[in-house]
């Protein structure tokens, strides 16, 4: 591969109108992931020398939100005057650079690696000042229309200042191109803003390039919805389906059953083990990772999470940012807060809350609790309704369960306090103090049982 010197402009400054939102466009979500992250994993694959970005609209936002990214450069474009304008606020940190510029849209987010190199192959094939990505679309209603003479294009015009006739040309567009560095930004001065909108063009850079006589050249995608931008909630919905129905289709190719995909709802970076199997409703966020031969039932949600090996996720289970070991069963309605590690062959049952709460192999807590701020070992039996009072109104605090403890139903352990291996504690105890190894914790009033007194009572009415 003869490459020259690749760098990556991405232009993301616009309001994103359409949108009706107090959040820049390019953060909108499709199936985890940002617009803009999607196309700077896009522009990575390329390994460009520089990627900048042009940002405008929420710029802090947009910056803070790639912060971890780093190795990337921002332009502020102040007002955003145009496509052709916006690109020129790259010129403090692309001009006197040589090699080829790959101009990307921060609402375009389907475009794969595979197509910027064709586009790139084409573009130095032919020598060419400046390549532009199109597309037919049978509806070309909006974009830019691609003119051509003799079958080599001659300008691009907007939707809005095309003719009837060029309005009938099915070429489009797509807002992508390779652009030779070394002419660009003397021409990008060179643009008006003599057209209906007032703007800046950058597609006029076309004609600008032609009358110099420079060579353009064009790639045409096959498939269009890869050029495909986001620019209302309807578009972010249809494209997040296809992105959806994509991943769906690769788990499925990977061993995973999805009962339903239809209903199933998987975000791109998660990972998942043959053979386990989605049930309808489900829905995996974030980095989660699934391990093999699990089971995950109707409406659970898990976000950010790894689970181990033949994990079963009984209905209506929320598991946030923890960690599930193999064998493990969850649910129904569990909740694993963030923070949490669920140990080996552990059950959280029905209305069992945990957060920063660990269990080890083999512990159960299976109806109706709360542990949080705890540390539990393993072959521990947490009784119903056993609450673990972590505040004190002002500080969180730890509670430490050893091996094989058995807390009695209704226990109330209120922290710090620790149970230490193999102790008891005898249903409805509240739990103030430290219970030694192997001994009984009994916290409670002591009953009274009242001969005879319901028939006194009668007497006595
Ligand atoms: C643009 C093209 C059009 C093409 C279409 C493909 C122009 C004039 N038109 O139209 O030929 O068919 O993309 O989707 O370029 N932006 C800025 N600053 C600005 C203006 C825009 O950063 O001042 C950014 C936007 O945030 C967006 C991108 O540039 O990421 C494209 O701008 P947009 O207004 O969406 O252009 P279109 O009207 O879609
Ligand atoms: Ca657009």
């Amino acid at each position: 591969m003869n490459r020259k010197v690749t760098h990556v402009v991405v232009l993301a400054a616009g309001k994103g109108t359409r949108m009706k939102s107090q959040v820049p466009k390019v953060l909108h979500r499709i199936a985890g992931l940002t617009l803009i992250e999607r196309v700077l994993r896009t522009a990575a694959a390329l390994s460009p020398a520089t990627t900048t970005l042009v940002v405008g609209h929420g710029a802090d936002d947009v910056k803070a939100s790639l912060a971890a990214l780093g190795k990337l450069q921002f332009v502020v474009q102040e007002k955003q005057l145009g496509t052709g304008h916006a690109l020129l606020q790259a010129a403090p940190v692309l001009r006197g650079k040589t090699g080829t510029l790959v101009l990307l849209s921060g609402d375009v987010p389907l475009l794969r690696p595979e197509t910027l190199l064709s586009l790139i192959a084409t573009h130095d094939e032919a020598g060419a000042a400046a390549t532009v990505i199109t597309a037919r679309l049978p509806r070309p209603f909006g974009y830019g229309r691609i003119v051509r003479a003799g079958g080599r294009m001659t300008k691009i015009v907007e939707e809005k200042d095309a003719s009837p006739a060029q309005r009938a040309i099915t070429e489009i567009n797509s807002g992508i191109y390779a652009l030779d560095l070394a002419p660009l930004f003397d021409a990008l001065v060179s643009i008006g803003t003599a057209n209906k909108q007032g703007e800046y063009y950058l597609p006029d850079l076309i004609a600008i390039y032609r009358k110099q006589k420079r060579p353009v050249a064009t790639w045409t995608v096959e498939r269009a919805e890869e050029i495909r931008g986001i620019n209302s909630r309807a578009e972010l919905s249809e494209v997040s389906a296809m992105v959806r129905q994509q991943k769906n289709e690769e788990l499925m190719a990977a061993g995973v059953t999805l009962v339903d995909p239809a209903t199933t709802y998987v975000d791109s970076d998660v990972v998942i083990g043959a053979d386990t199997v989605l049930h309808p409703f489900v829905i995996l966020e974030g980095s989660t990772r699934i391990g093999a031969a699990c089971e995950i039932h109707a409406g659970s949600r898990i976000v950010n999470s790894t689970l181990g090996d033949r994990v079963c996720v009984r209905n209506h289970t929320v598991v946030s940012d923890s960690t599930v070991e193999a064998g493990a069963r969850l649910g129904p309605f569990a909740h694993i807060r963030p923070g949490s590690r669920v140990g080996e062959d552990v059950h959280v049952g029905n209305f069992v809350e945990l957060k920063k709460a660990s269990m080890g192999k083999g512990s159960k807590a299976n109806h109706l609790a709360y542990l949080g701020d705890a540390t539990i070992g393993s072959g521990t039996n947490v009784g119903a309704g056993t609450i673990t009072c972590n505040y004190d109104g002002e500080k969180k605090h730890q509670t430490v369960i050893g091996n094989n403890v058995f807390i009695g139903s209704n226990s109330t352990l209120v922290a710090p306090v620790t149970l230490a291996d193999g102790s008891y504690i005898a249903a409805g105890s509240t739990v103030t103090k430290d219970v030694p190894a192997g001994a009984l914790g009994i916290g409670r009033a002591r009953q009274e049982n009242k001969d005879g007194w319901v028939a006194k009572r009668k007497e006595r009415k």
